[in-house]
């Protein structure tokens, strides 16, 4: 992986999916879906070069080395509280990853993280860590996961999202430029209360219902 690194998961049908949960008639029923789906689509390609060892398994005619995953390797950590709706669709496709959480909040007047949890499996320099939220917005609330995160120096680490602004992509690269991250989009820009536009509102409360 190179420096820097964005990866647009152009599939066609994330973007379908992506164009459902941006629009503002979309119920929190079918968005809580749609995040459920798009995420285990999305774990599908940030999973492409996960490591496989083999195994020795018996087909009913021999025995045959065969690859696998060693899922528990694998930790996702969801950034409170919308990293949390990713969190499901994720699970479904590797079961037995581990699962950590961070939890921060953004102070309303200077858009900065403020931490309040954090919980994440032990022996994390054993482990593959994907840290989940579906908005890079300003990028403080990733960049300061990273930080916290990689203090705790795990073996690979990488940044998942649904819709990123460029510039949350170039505060966090500005931090953590080893860091890969995958977006199902990138939006336009950030506005004055540092929404992303055009984007879909606020993530959390539209898996939440809260709004
Ligand atoms: N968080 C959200 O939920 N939405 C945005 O547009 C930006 C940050």
């Amino acid at each position: 992986m190179t420096d820097s690194t964005v990866i647009h998961l152009a599939h066609p049908l994330i973007q379908h999916k992506l164009t459902l949960m941006r629009q503002k008639d979309t119920s929190t029923m079918s968005f809580r879906r749609l995040l459920h789906e798009i995420s285990m689509l999305m774990a599908y390609e940030v999973l492409r070069d996960a490591p496989v060892h083999m195994i020795e398994i018996e087909t009913p005619l021999e025995t045959m080395q065969s690859p696998a995953i060693d899922g528990k390797k694998t930790v996702l950590v969801a950034i409170m509280r919308a990293g949390q709706g990713f969190l499901d669709g994720m699970l479904e496709v590797v079961p037995s990853a581990r699962v950590g959480h961070i939890g921060l909040y953004r102070d309303p007047t200077t858009l900065q993280a403020v931490e309040y949890y954090f919980k994440v499996p032990q022996d994390m320099s054993e482990r593959d860590v994907i840290v989940l939220d579906p908005m890079l917005a300003t990028g403080n609330s990733a960049v300061a996961a990273v930080d916290r995160i990689k203090a705790t120096r795990p073996r690979s680490l990488r940044f998942v999202c649904l819709l990123a602004a460029p510039e949350g992509l170039r505060h966090f690269h500005a931090h953590h430029a080893d860091v890969p991250i995958y977006t199902a989009a990138i939006d336009r820009e950030l506005n004055d209360h540092g929404y992303i536009v055009p984007g879909l509102g606020d993530a959390g409360d539209r898996i939440f219902g809260t709004k």
